[in-house]
């Protein structure tokens, strides 16, 4: 795929110092998003590359005027990080028009006309969701009836969308059975608030799946509530790996991670002053990820960044 850099936007192949990027967050929802933000910001900064930063607040609607807004001041390039998948085909073909590349950060777009971004950069969240599932058949082999809850990502968002079809894809088995599901916004307060619900209208709950780590937390503050023992009397297998589920693996409350990285700074820069060389980019660009138990979580804990 070739990189359609320019246009009218100026400051195009006059080196980093004159680059614009326009970048929309989702919002600070998770210890992930933090992460996220801080690893692109400084590795804008690095690189010499001006920022323009919007903080959408979980609103797709603050993202769509922050992307108009993007496109009128004639940035280099937009970023950005869908909060859902649907519905951005209007203004990514106004910013096509204006001659402005966008590329897709963390999270996908569903829109059929993959000319609309230049490159998508995130994880395989599908591939997640399938790791997570893979445990699950794993430490359940032995036991005859499991019943799970799913703690769901932001409703309409790709980590949701495929981090629950990417469970359902490997645990098959009858004896698995998703009692309840509903979304807690990757949020802990929204974690800990369906996991007090679900709770009070399951008593027997085995396993509990969140799409993230923040809400895995919230569930283990209702876990304990409820006077159980996280991580024993109700297993938690989670996604995302940041410091604070990390130690809770660590302390034997969350029992599995599946890995997912918010470094996407470096790459991103590397593909925006690709995009505006004139360069090729890669259309799909899949961050390396892992697993952690509680041993390897013990290990990395020191080291980790975030
Ligand atoms: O899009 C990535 C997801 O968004 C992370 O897993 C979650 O923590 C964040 O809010």
């Amino acid at each position: 795929l070739t990189g359609c850099a320019g246009g009218d936007s100026g400051s195009s192949g006059e080196g980093d110092d004159n680059i614009v990027v326009g970048f929309s967050q989702v919002g600070a929802e998770s210890g992930w998003r933090t992460a996220n933000t801080t690893d692109i910001k400084s590795a804008f900064e690095d690189a010499g590359i001006e920022l323009k930063f919007s903080d959408a607040q979980q609103k797709q609607e603050n993202q769509i005027k922050a992307i108009r807004s993007f496109i009128q001041q004639q940035v280099d390039v937009i970023a950005f990080s869908p909060v859902v998948e649907s519905g951005w085909d209007t203004v990514l073909k106004e910013a096509k028009d204006a001659g402005i590349p966008v590329v897709l950060t963390d999270r996908a777009v569903d829109s059929e006309d993959e000319s609309l971004y230049v490159s998508f950069l995130g994880s395989d969240f599908i591939l997640e969701g399938e790791r997570a599932g893979d445990w699950v058949n794993t430490e359940f082999a032995d036991t005859d009836q499991v019943n799970i809850v799913e703690l769901q990502g932001t409703t309409g968002a790709a980590p949701a969308n495929d981090r629950a079809e990417g469970f359902r894809n490997v645990v098959t088995d009858p004896k698995f059975e998703i009692i309840a599901t509903q979304t807690g916004d990757f949020t802990r307060a929204g974690g800990k608030q369906v996991m007090e619900a679900f709770l009070k209208s399951n008593p027997d709950i085995d396993l509990v799946y969140a799409h993230n780590d923040d809400m895995g937390l919230g569930a283990i503050e209702a876990i304990e509530a409820a006077g159980l023992v996280p991580g024993q009397d109700i297993k938690i297998v989670t996604v995302d790996a940041v410091k604070d589920g990390m130690q809770a693996l660590a302390d034997g409350k969350i029992n599995f991670i599946v890995e997912c990285s918010p470094l996407l700074g470096a790459q991103l820069v590397e593909i925006v002053e690709k995009v505006v060389a004139g360069e090729d980019v890669e259309s799909r660009i899949v961050t390396e990820e892992t697993t952690f138990t509680q041993e390897q979580a013990i290990e990395a804990l020191p080291d980790r960044q975030y």
